[in-house]
């Protein structure tokens, strides 16, 4: 009798929080965009605009501001991101 082959469903790990620089530190969000209520990012790296300055919600654009979490443009402007309060651990993407 052959073996039958089993569909494995491939999981990504969403991250919980994103950690974006600011110049020696580093900002710690939720992964969460305001406009949707869903993830920033599905990558354990977040997107940055090209100055570096702004976290970019890859499902429409959004750019955050890294200091502050502020919306500065895109469909939720004026809005916030959370910030993270939680510890980041190992198994957590942060990197
Ligand atoms: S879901 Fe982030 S800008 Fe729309």
């Amino acid at each position: 009798m052959a073996a039958r082959a089993r569909r494995v469903p491939l999981i990504t790990p969403v991250p919980t929080f994103v950690r974006a620089p600011l110049g020696e530190e580093a900002r710690l969000f939720q992964n969460i965009c305001p406009h949707s209520g869903g993830p920033l990012t599905a990558s354990p790296i977040p997107p940055l605009s090209r100055d570096g300055d702004h976290l970019v919600c890859q499902t429409h654009g959004a750019l955050f501001r890294i200091r502050d979490g502020l919306c500065v443009a895109g469909p939720c402007l004026g809005a916030r991101l959370t910030p993270w309060s939680g510890e980041p651990d190992r198994t957590e993407a942060s990197r």
